[in-house]
């Protein structure tokens, strides 16, 4: 399934409109507390601009809901972050399909940029309407979806403008193009062993991708509170441990199908409140006593873990084994990333909480691939399609 990229169209003197996911964490006072999501769109961008391309970027930030609180919501930001990263003049309209959208591209010159502002400031972008398309994909020559963190929505920018753009060049980014070779090819296709290692909070947020990984991998190492959902459906005891009650029975299923893929902790970190100076006690998996609840993976299980991925060939991590922005219960999930790193198969790291993870821990740089994308890399790992990508040229 490769896309036409970026690369392999002739942009000089052409408007490329590009869809990124500038969709960045901000603080209270609109600065950017982690800008990887930009930097990981630059060597699309730069591909326009250093051949002599006129580049406008758009991109949605937040959900604004249209309650006069827009003003948090403002891609301006990272207009503004972009600008200090590139040598190019970076521009920012106030609007999206407005009077200063239009002034401001009007004018823009070969090797600048435009940055619209948020297009969720306008209802038909999540209702993906035709309309507000039309107006967008008038603006380009050339249409670009590097926003691999938004492929999984049908939002207007996502699908309706590259429709729109039907007979012009609609092409992959090269972020885009990354992940997908590794979150969709690499695991169609994966060295074995190949293990999955799946943590957080709820089974429910990870039916789907355990049940077609259970077709694809070897082993599926399960951490996090979602292990205790398995270890009741197993008989055992939890405590006052995060469960899933109503995915007791599912839990079961899931077991049933995998026979033994289906790694489970052998001992539980556990504490009596949720504190990192509460009492502890290590105890083995499903003898959590009442009054106690499970807070990480214990350190025979994470020895487990860690022997079973230092043997794969390819690795695909999403979700922590513990609560491990709170000491000592990071252990469990320090042990698997340190493991994740040092072992030398091919290791994919999913978007949201465990990219957070490893970059918190360091080891970003010794995986071969950290995901921009939260809900995104986890459809993909369900194996589904996204219409945003499907539209897009072969090569
Ligand atoms: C994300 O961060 O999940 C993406 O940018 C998509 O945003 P959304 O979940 O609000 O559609
Ligand atoms: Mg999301």
């Amino acid at each position: 399934m490769a896309k036409k990229t970026i690369d392999a169209v002739d942009v000089a003197g052409k408007t490329v409109l590009m869809r990124v996911d500038f969709n960045v964490p901000l603080d209270d006072h609109q600065a950017i507390t982690d800008d990887r999501r930009i930097r990981m769109a630059l060597p699309s961008i730069e591909s326009v601009i250093k051949r002599g391309g006129k580049l406008i970027l758009m991109s949605h930030l937040g959900r604004p809901a249209g309650k006069g609180d827009d003003a948090k919501y403002s891609l301006e930001p990272t207009a503004e972050r972009l600008g200090k990263m590139i040598s190019a003049p970076v521009h920012f309209a106030n609007d999206t399909v407005g009077d200063d959208a239009h002034a401001k591209a009007k004018s823009l010159k070969n090797g600048e940029v435009l940055v619209l502002e948020n297009v969720r400031f306008n209802p038909g972008e999540q209702k993906g309407d035709a309309a507000f398309a039309a107006k967008l994909a008038a603006m380009g020559d050339i249409y670009c979806n590097d926003a691999f963190g938004t492929c999984h929505r049908t939002d207007a920018s996502m699908v309706a403008v590259p429709e729109a753009m039907k007979g012009k060049p609609r092409v992959v980014g090269h972020l885009v193009g990354r992940e997908i070779a590794y979150l969709s090819d690499t695991i169609a296709n994966p060295g074995r062993p190949f293990v999955a290692i799946l943590g957080g909070a709820k089974v429910s947020d990870k039916i789907k991708v355990i049940d077609n990984l259970i077709g694809i991998c070897d082993s599926i190492i399960i951490g996090g509170a979602m292990a205790y959902t398995f270890s009741l459906a197993q008989g055992g005891k939890v405590g006052g441990s995060l469960v899933e009650k109503d995915k007791v029975g599912l839990a079961k299923e899931l077991l049933a199908k995998a026979g033994d893929k289906i790694k489970l902790p052998v001992d539980t970190h556990c504490g009596d409140s949720f504190s990192g100076d509460c009492n502890k006690q290590i105890v083995p998996a499903g003898e959590i006593p009442d009054g106690w609840e499970g807070f990480d993976i214990g350190p025979k299980s994470a020895e487990m873990f860690a022997d079973l991925i230092a043997s794969a060939k390819t690795v695909v991590w999403n979700g922590p084994m513990g609560v491990f922005e709170m000491p000592p219960f990071d252990a469990g999930t320090k042990r698997v990333a340190q493991a994740v790193a040092d072992s030398d198969s091919v290791s994919i790291i999913g978007g949201g909480d465990s990219a957070a993870a490893i970059e918190q821990l360091g080891f970003s740089d010794q995986v071969s691939h950290v995901s921009t994308g939260g809900g995104a890399s986890l459809s993909m790992l369900e194996g589904q399609k996204f219409a945003a990508v499907e539209l897009l040229d072969e090569a």
